[in-house]
């Protein structure tokens, strides 16, 4: 019998797959297999029998793979499961760091009792005014699941996509439409695009890849979408290309104390993946990772 444990709410959906031969565990240090999604890994001392950790989301940077790596357990995650969620968040941002819907709509709350609200409306409305995405140039950085989702989509929305991923695997090349022009550095992107949307990993590279240095090869305005992790940007280059309208928008996905409120942040409670679909999606996939390896031996998404 394999003794699973959940650190996070895992899908039911995706636990009712565990056959007889699993039994949940309340205790972490009792597990022969762990189900994760946000919570960290790091500081918790992994059981004796640990034999693997499925990762019911894509990022892995919650978990340490250098210590998993060490002592034989497999990390699994669960890539693509959760990325058409991921994509409409995406495309809702784009609408709202473009449109002052949230203005919009605080404003005319604080007037709902006034009989006069049309009235006010009528006088107050323009402050709220946008601009459309249509015609617009969308840079997304990261052509994998996610990516090669959010550059479709906003073609068919109108939008003039430039991707750019130096790994691009032959799948997603395959997957995005030819109407996507592929852009040949990062800097052809933060040349040419009115927004940026970023899916990539959190690695060495990717760390901190938005600082006051990329940003100053920029358009002016340029909005800045954020669903991947909030290490990929430097906090205080942030807020100061916030400051200076080099930024005119920072959606990010990552509630974080030093930028949440500042103006021109809209910041999402990370709800990029919380949608039922997708938590669906995530805990099926990560379930049958692990009774895969578990019973076969086979390892898939590692
Ligand atoms: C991911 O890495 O796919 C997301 O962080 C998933 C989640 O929200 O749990």
């Amino acid at each position: 019998m394999y003794k699973i444990n959940c650190l996070n709410k895992i899908s039911p959906v995706g636990l009712d797959l565990f056959t007889d031969h699993y039994e949940m565990a309340d205790q972490f240090n009792e597990a022969d297999a762990v189900l994760v999604r946000s919570s960290s890994v790091h500081d918790l001392e992994l059981p004796p029998a640990l034999e693997a950790i499925a990762r019911a989301g894509a990022g892995v940077n919650n978990i340490p793979l250098d210590k998993c790596a060490e002592k034989g357990i497999v990390v699994f995650n669960t890539p693509g499961a959760n990325a058409n969620g991921v994509k409409e968040i995406v495309i809702a941002s784009l609408i709202i760091a473009s449109r002052d819907i949230f203005g919009g709509v605080n404003w005319v709350d604080s007037c709902k009792q006034d009989p006069e609200v049309a009235k006010l409306v009528e006088k107050n409305k323009s402050k709220f005014a946008g601009t459309e995405i249509k015609g617009k140039k969308l840079g997304v950085i990261g052509l994998g699941a996610v990516g090669v989702l959010v550059a479709n989509a906003l073609i068919k929305l109108g939008m003039e996509v430039y991707g750019f991923d130096p790994y691009i695997s032959v799948d997603a090349a395959w997957n995005l439409s030819k109407f996507v022009k592929h852009a040949k550095s990062l800097e052809e992107i933060y040349r040419e695009c009115d927004y940026i949307t970023v899916h990539v990993p959190l690695t060495d590279t990717t760390k901190a890849m938005f600082n006051k240095e990329t940003f100053a090869l920029m358009k002016d305005g340029v909005k800045i979408l954020n669903f991947s992790r909030d290490a990929l940007v430097i906090d205080d280059d942030m807020i100061a290309a916030l400051k200076s309208g080099k930024v005119g928008r920072y959606v990010t996905d990552f509630p974080n104390p030093k930028v949440c409120g500042v103006e021109g942040v809209i910041t999402i409670p990370h709800l990029g993946a919380s949608t039922s679909e997708s938590e669906d999606n995530c805990a099926i996939m990560a379930v049958r990772e692990l009774m895969e390896y578990l019973e076969n031996g086979n390892i898939r998404n590692s």
